[in-house]
């Protein structure tokens, strides 16, 4: 494979973007229109000069990047560290599970212990909202959201739109659904503000339990009948329903929602003939989509999957950039970059 991304040749890495500044990956919430195109370019940038990942390169050597996961992964960490490593990089892998935080250390002294064995990345999971940002106060290494309870998953948001602009050309002008779980759903909120911001229409669609009308403030379409909006659609995202996060069912029967909003076959030929068929996994079967639409011709599930490669090299390695730029180690700087979010009052009304 040979490309003219960014002017980058196979076996080469990105000239190092000039604009980015950004020491941290938090959200896409704050991200500029041109820091999320200078995140998908340089991605792409990464996936051409490694010939889908078949080659590695030096950008990150002498680098060392901790995945620090205290929720189940399986996507998220595994790309993750494929990522440094294919840039020549070294891994750190903690789990909670194992550790020492069963004998009572803390999670901001679990982290800086990490970060004393000289890492410059962490890749922070944690079911509490605002955990990476909260970090990112304690440690002079960067941070990077790897999916904060309902928040945010940027990195998801990231690889999701890379995979619309790979098949699509562009995000600009398509309506792209988000179908689910929205209340609970940190994928839906970063796909929300990346997609808004590359000039796609989005609409969120699901039971009313899970739905929230508040989302209009934000300019996305509100919908509760997938059937209505499915012939506008050209890109369906379908979101699992999150049980684990969940206090009350927010429907009567798996059978009830799965009528309502699962994509199947029949509704598949009710779509635009060219839709996309997403899903950010773990998929549920049956449930939110069909075994033969999750495999058929319209899915690039798994391209999404290929895709967060390519998107977590290029955070991977520009955070570290920005790192090394600004003179190294400096806890509590940035204070518009590690400002934890404000999670006093709800969000979309539901959650
Ligand atoms: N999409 C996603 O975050 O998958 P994992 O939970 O397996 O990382």
């Amino acid at each position: 494979m040979s490309t003219d991304v960014m002017g980058v040749q196979p076996g080469q890495s990105p000239p190092f973007p000039e604009s980015w500044h950004r020491r941290h990956l938090l959200d896409l919430e704050s991200l500029s229109t041109e820091e999320l195109v200078t995140v998908l370019d340089t991605a792409a940038a990464f996936k051409a000069a490694t010939e889908g990942f078949r080659r590695k390169l030096t950008a990150l050597q002498g680098k060392t990047c901790a995945n620090l996961f205290f929720e189940n992964s399986t996507r998220t960490r595994n790309s993750f560290s494929l990522a440094a490593r294919r840039l020549g990089g070294d891994t750190i892998e903690f789990t909670s599970s194992g550790s020492s935080i069963a004998k009572g250390e803390t999670f901001i002294d679990t982290a800086r212990n990490i970060e004393a064995m000289n890492v410059d990345v962490m890749v922070v999971r944690h079911s509490t909202p605002g955990t990476p940002a909260r970090l990112a106060q304690h440690v002079g290494c960067s941070v990077i959201n790897a999916g904060d309870g309902a928040h945010e998953h940027p990195t998801q948001g990231l690889l999701d739109i890379m995979t619309i602009r790979e098949h699509r050309g562009s995000c600009r002008g398509l309506t792209v659904a988000l179908i689910g779980d929205i209340a609970y759903s940190r994928t839906a909120r970063s796909n929300i503000w990346g997609l808004q911001k590359l000039g796609a229409k989005v609409i969120v669609c699901g039971p009313a339990t899970l739905v929230s009308r508040h989302w209009e403030d934000f300019g996305v379409e509100v919908a509760y009948s997938l059937d209505e909006i499915l012939p506008r659609c050209d890109v369906l995202n379908l979101l699992r329903i999150q049980f684990e996060r969940q206090h009350t069912r927010p429907f009567p029967s798996v059978r009830e929602y799965a009528l309502l909003f699962a994509m199947n076959r029949e509704r598949l030929g009710r779509a635009k003939k060219n839709v996309l068929i997403m899903a950010p996994g773990p998929i549920n079967r049956g449930v939110e989509i069909t075994p033969e639409v999750a495999d058929g011709e319209h899915s690039v599930i798994l391209d999404q999957v290929t895709n967060g490669v390519a998107v977590r090299m290029a955070v991977l390695w520009l955070v570290s950039g920005a790192r090394d730029r600004s003179g190294g180690e400096r806890k509590g700087r940035s204070p518009s970059e590690v400002a934890v979010p404000d999670f006093s009052q709800p969000r979309d009304g539901t959650a």
